[in-house]
């Protein structure tokens, strides 16, 4: 992906909305849904204050769960048995996951300097307590995913040619076994 696309997640959500039924886009932060609201035109979302490791909604109620960028802020474990909890037999899980490890040396540094750099003078917040200790490789999610009930159906890892230490990012779809 030569040149970098830099994807919000309200991008997401109204992607999701062309596609789904109906969509609930969750998120901790409400400031984070108020901006996503402000941006999505599609009639079908609708925007909920949820913590995705203990969440209000129902038991199997939902075909598709999507998590963009938000396990490693989260106790994966935790995360994944909520997901299962929620999705109905045979629906399917889709993570978008930031894999630092998948590049080795300087420009594995490069990179999380970067994050850092980025984190500190784009959002202005210290990074949250623990921040980084749950990022995840491919397989070592792949493998988290096998132990909380999901088959991997498929792996796509997309990464920004132009700078060989822009971070990866892994697309993982799962089914709920
Ligand atoms: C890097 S941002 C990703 C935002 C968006 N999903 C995207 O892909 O552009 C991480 C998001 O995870 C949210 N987050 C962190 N912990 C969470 C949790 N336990 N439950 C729900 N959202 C959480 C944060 O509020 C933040 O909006």
């Amino acid at each position: 992906m030569p040149g970098g696309v830099r994807l919000r997640d309200w991008v997401y959500t109204q992607m999701l909305a062309e596609k789904a039924t109906r969509v609930v886009a969750t998120d901790l932060a409400l400031g984070m849904l108020t901006l996503a609201k402000e941006n999505i035109t599609a009639a079908n979302v609708t925007f909920q204050v949820e913590d995705c490791q203990q969440t209000s909604l129902p038991n199997e109620s939902f075909d598709t769960a999507f998590l963009s960028l938000v396990l490693h802020f989260t106790v994966p474990e935790r995360t994944l048995m909520e997901m299962h909890r929620l999705l109905r037999p045979g629906g399917a899980l889709i993570l978008v996951n930031l894999d630092p490890r998948a590049l080795k040396g300087l420009d594995r540094l490069r990179c999380l300097i970067r994050i850092m750099y980025y984190g500190f003078t784009g959002y202005r917040v210290k990074p949250p307590k623990g921040f980084g200790k749950h990022v995840m490789s491919e397989q070592q999610l792949c493998e988290l995913l096998a132990h909380s009930g999901f088959t991997v159906a498929s792996t796509e890892t997309i990464r920004d040619v132009s700078r060989s230490s822009h971070i990866p990012v892994e697309y993982i779809k799962a089914v709920k076994a």
